[in-house]
């Protein structure tokens, strides 16, 4: 019998229980011992290990953040702390490990395998900025809580004629400040991928207003130098000549612990599925994605070097779309 273990790591993302309930079945499905490893690779390092039977992830599909619980390890970067990590797997027979986590998640499941032991990822972050997906677990459900944020702030923006920022997560990706700023019909959309000046943005609100609109919205991302510290800061130091103040809002990790939608759970529970059949079939070192449509694996070495490109074009339309 073969014995895996599943691990969650980084920052969680709604959908991961759908991912792990999908390991743990579909590998007792074929007759192994799954083992979940408690608290990311903080946990693995400690041994934190235990057996998961199919009761054990049963009622977890609906609920939001990771039942394994997740940990930020810096730590793990180190090879002799992932040596004594590993040692952890032979103690207890362990002979293939499942991360499910983000773009630092994937180095770590870099790192392993080319230490020769045999990991499958799932790509799992809201910030949507792993390469080897178009699209990672948790995106869907952020969007939906940051739009339905957005579509609230643009009632009241409206009843006072306010202008209104709103900053959403994304540490070093726009993608969903852009995403949630054209589906909510935000005046300006600020990212770090593009610079921006502060003053384009008082100029894309105040347009707004000469344009007769009765609110006037800016989506940023945490991550763009301008974020919503940034420009709160400068709207109060130049209000008196820019005429008008800023009302801000950030979501913060609000868009992290919301209930997972059908899209994440699916693409969790296929994910799930299709990294127990790699391991299954002895093809290690690779990451489970979505492309095109299709659930694919990309080499984590091409995951680890390669960075995902934003669609740009996008904010042309989200600008031609604001008038
Ligand atoms: P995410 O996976 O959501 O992007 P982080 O970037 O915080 O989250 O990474 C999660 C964890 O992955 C880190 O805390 C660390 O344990 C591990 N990790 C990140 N980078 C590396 C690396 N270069 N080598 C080994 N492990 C890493
Ligand atoms: O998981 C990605 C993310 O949500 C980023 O968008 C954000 O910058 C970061 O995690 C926040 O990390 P923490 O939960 O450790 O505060």
């Amino acid at each position: 019998m073969k014995r895996i273990a599943v691990v969650t790591s980084g920052g969680d993302a709604p959908g991961m229980n759908a991912a792990i309930r999908a390991v743990v079945r579909t590998g007792i499905s074929r007759g192994w011992e799954v083992f979940g490893v408690r608290h990311g690779y903080a946990g693995l390092i400690a041994g934190d290990i235990t057996r998961l039977g199919a009761r054990d992830v049963g009622g977890i599909l609906h609920v939001g953040g990771t039942l394994l619980g997740t940990a930020r390890c810096p730590e793990f970067k180190d090879e002799e702390i992932r040596r004594e990590a590993l040692a952890r797997f032979e103690e207890k027979g362990i002979e293939g490990l499942i991360v499910i986590g983000g773009n630092g998640s994937q180095q770590g499941s870099y790192a392993l395998s080319h230490m020769g032991f045999p990991v499958a990822g799932i790509a799992s972050t809201i910030d949507n900025d792993l390469y080897g997906s178009d699209i990672t677990i948790g995106v869907d459900t952020a969007l939906n809580i940051a739009l339905e944020a957005i579509d609230r702030l643009k009632v009241t923006a409206s009843s006072h004629k306010r202008a209104f920022l709103v900053e959403l997560m994304g540490r070093d990706c726009g993608y969903l400040a852009m995403m949630a700023g054209i589906a909510g019909g935000a005046e300006v959309i600020v990212i770090p991928e593009v610079d921006t000046n502060p003053e384009v943005v008082a100029e894309s609100l105040r347009g707004a207003y000469d344009r007769g609109k009765a609110h006037a919205l800016a989506v940023v991302a945490e991550g763009a130098a301008y974020n919503a510290e940034a420009l709160a800061r400068y709207f109060t130091e130049h209000q008196a000549r820019l005429g008008f103040d800023l009302r801000v809002t950030t979501l913060g990790h609000v868009q992290r612990g919301g209930t997972p939608g059908v899209f994440d759970r699916l693409l969790a529970t296929r994910l799930g599925a299709a990294a127990v059949d790699r391991l299954a079939r002895g093809q290690h070192g690779a990451l489970l994605g979505l492309r095109q449509g299709e659930i694919v694996a990309t080499p984590l070495e091409e995951v680890v070097t390669c960075k995902k490109t934003l669609d740009l074009s996008l904010m042309d339309l989200g600008r031609v779309l604001a008038q």
